[in-house]
């Protein structure tokens, strides 16, 4: 949606507000149905029951590729950039990739694949990962994106909460320096999914791997089985528009991650809404979200916002600081990027290596700007303002969640005066409210509390999948009536939000969302520990780090390596993403009488603040502070 002032974001908020219907009817119409809603909406938060455009018929490929072939279908839909920049490039034009989906689409039905199956992905970011979520799609399969990542256990309990009947992966992927043996790890995952029958394998990296006769096939031998059959056009599946689209895994305050649901109609147009709606996309330019399609920013915003508004989605396969700190700025370079979408920590990091890796950088492309994934301190935002945007480029500090679909509180660029480190203004649609402790309603501005939506919008979570129920304690349940985020928020004089962080027990380390149950579990699985407990601490690049105190008496001689074999133990339950960045063994945890562990004390150890840790009398064994104060590190 084009907005051109201020005032006139004010009079569409409104309208949304008074007439919520009827504005999504309008924004829906932007969007190919093969059949109109009979319904707008309809729903309930004390199931819940959400069920937006009900009765509609679509498919989202139809909108992210047929519809756009034939006005602009020579125009780069994807530009690849390799992980070595002495790779080539790749660039897919909307009908290069049209012809790509639908080729794989058919592998996809000659491996067995039917609507409604639940398809695991644990790919590269090349261009055969957006091929694969939009093939999937296109024959009415449910995918479900694990990221690199995670480990085979992790993979392991995803594809069985899913039932998932096919596996796509590539031999490999290069990250940096490194090169991870993808198939590798999913063939120890695949050892506990007996209800995986087929595995289709890219070839990217060389790496040597192990093909299982019946069960594994090479992407490329199937594309040629198909173009041989002359079998390369692929009808689109009418799906309606409450099916599911997919499924994204994320960890919550429990220590199992829960699989978010996301259907066909309403994430489509949510998806494409906030996309054209935050960045105010104009035809010609070029659009770089620098996440992994692992996350749902890349699910949103490289593959279904953008395509489905026609634009041009860079995708790097790479890292920001190799070859040097310098390769986002080459990359912005060398394709003219427009409008540059990253997270804080990946700012923080590049503003560590000072303005040396900017030198003979040609940034000028640059119009737009946007962070996501974790409250942008000030700092970053004014080194990303000055040294990126050059003082002229508007940045949308984007806040939203997996569960949402697409952005919430962001600023509209070139619309909405900026503040830094504030998510500024709800979109046109999305009606915040914060509540205090007892759940009521707190009004006015210059006002905090936890931060809840108190009407549905088209990208809302629809389950947890295969546990409804989980759904409605975790989000429906606190606040009656309500969607509960998870995260505390300010709304300043000036009526702006600021979103202060998680309320709950999760962690969010470099963008990423870790459940500190899930890490303390992990731990626990080490022979030698006895309990844990994690929190999160102030981290200059991470944002949040990784705390764990950790009760272990039979520790080897060398506390270090009992250390690493900790870390060892996390990186092979969860993966290298959720490892510990400190370990403090303790003799025991400061637990109340019941049994309960005093997080907040512990917090404050982490945070290095002890000066005030408040009455501790009433613990267990009170004597156990003083030695973790003591040991802290
Ligand atoms: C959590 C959601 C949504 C894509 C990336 C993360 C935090 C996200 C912001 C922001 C402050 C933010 C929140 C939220 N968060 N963006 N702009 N300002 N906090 O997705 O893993 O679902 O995590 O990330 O705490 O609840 P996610």
């Amino acid at each position: 949606m084009k907005i051109t002032s201020f005032e006139e974001y004010h009079q569409i908020y409104k309208h949304s507000l008074d007439q919520p219907e009827e504005f999504w009817a309008g924004v829906a119409d932007t969007f190919q149905w093969r059949k109109k809603w009979d319904k707008v909406l309809d729903w309930n938060f004390t199931e819940p029951k959400v069920r937006w455009f009900d009765g509609a018929k679509l498919n989202i490929t139809e909108n992210c590729l047929d519809r756009h072939l034939d006005a602009i279908g020579d125009k780069p839909a994807i530009i690849w950039e390799p992980n070595d920049p002495t790779e080539d490039h790749r660039v897919l034009t909307y009908k290069q990739l049209h012809v790509k989906v639908c080729e794989f689409a058919n592998v996809l039905k000659n491996n067995g694949a039917q609507k409604g199956d639940r398809i695991c992905i644990y790919m590269p970011m090349v261009p055969e990962l957006a091929i694969a979520l939009l093939a999937c799609a296109r024959i009415g399969a449910i995918h479900s994106v694990v990221f690199g990542g995670f480990s085979a256990q992790s993979i392991a309990d995803r594809i069985q909460d899913a039932s998932c009947n096919i596996v796509i992966t590539a031999d490999g992927g290069f990250r940096g320096a490194k090169d991870i043996p993808l198939k590798n790890v999913i063939d120890d995952a695949l050892v506990q999914c007996p209800s995986v029958k087929k595995v289709i394998v890219l070839t990217r990296t060389h790496t040597p791997v192990s093909m299982i006769k019946g069960r594994d096939v090479w992407w490329e031998d199937e594309i040629k089985k198909v173009e041989t059959q002359g079998n390369t056009a692929c009808e689109a599946e009418e799906m309606d528009a409450e099916d599911m689209l997919f499924i994204l895994y994320t960890s919550g305050s429990t220590g199992k991650p829960k699989g978010v649901v996301h259907t066909c109609g309403g994430y489509m147009v949510y998806a494409g809404y906030t996309f054209d709606t935050t960045f105010q996309y104009q035809p010609e330019e070029i659009f770089f979200c620098t996440a992994d399609i692992g996350w749902i920013t890349g699910h949103s915003y490289i593959v279904y916002g953008p395509l489905s508004q026609g634009a041009t989605s860079l995708m790097f396969e790479g890292i920001p600081t190799w070859p040097d700190a310098g390769r986002f700025w080459d990359v912005v370079d060398k394709h003219k990027v427009n409008i540059l979408y990253t997270a804080p920590t990946a700012i923080r990091s590049l503003m560590s290596f000072g303005e040396e890796p900017l030198k003979g950088k040609d940034l000028s492309s640059l119009t737009k700007l946007g962070s996501v994934g974790e409250p942008i301190n000030e700092e970053a935002w004014h080194w990303f303002d000055e040294k990126i945007g050059h003082g002229n480029c508007p940045i949308a500090d984007t806040w939203w969640q997996t569960e949402n679909g697409g952005h919430m509180i962001t600023p509209i660029v070139g619309v909405t005066p900026l503040k830094p480190g504030y998510a500024s203004f709800p979109l046109p649609g999305i009606q915040p409210v914060l509540v205090d402790e007892k759940g009521e309603e707190i009004h006015g501005n210059g006002v905090s509390g936890n931060l809840c939506i108190k009407y549905p919008w088209p990208g809302i979570l629809r389950t947890t999948y295969g546990d409804h129920e989980r759904c409605r304690q975790t989000y429906f349940a606190t606040y009656p009536n309500m969607y509960f985020t998870g995260d505390g928020c300010l709304r300043d004089e000036d009526g702006y939000y600021r979103i202060t962080g998680r309320v709950d027990d999760v962690l969010n380390v470099s963008g990423h969302r870790i459940g500190t149950a899930e890490v303390e579990n992990a731990i626990n699985m080490h022979a030698t520990v006895v309990e844990s407990a994690v929190v999160g601490y102030p981290h200059d690049i991470k944002g949040q780090g990784v705390y764990a105190f950790v009760v272990s008496p039979d520790k080897h001689e060398n506390e270090d390596l009992t250390r690493k074999d900790i870390i060892m133990t996390v990186s092979r339950i969860i993966g290298p993403i959720a490892k510990p960045d400190k370990i403090q063994f303790v003799s025991g945890l400061p637990k109340t009488r019941s049994g309960k562990i005093m997080r907040r004390i512990l917090r404050k150890i982490a945070e290095g603040d002890t000066s005030n840790l408040g009455d501790t009398s009433t613990l267990l064994d009170p004597g156990v502070v003083e030695e973790i104060k003591g040991g802290a590190l």
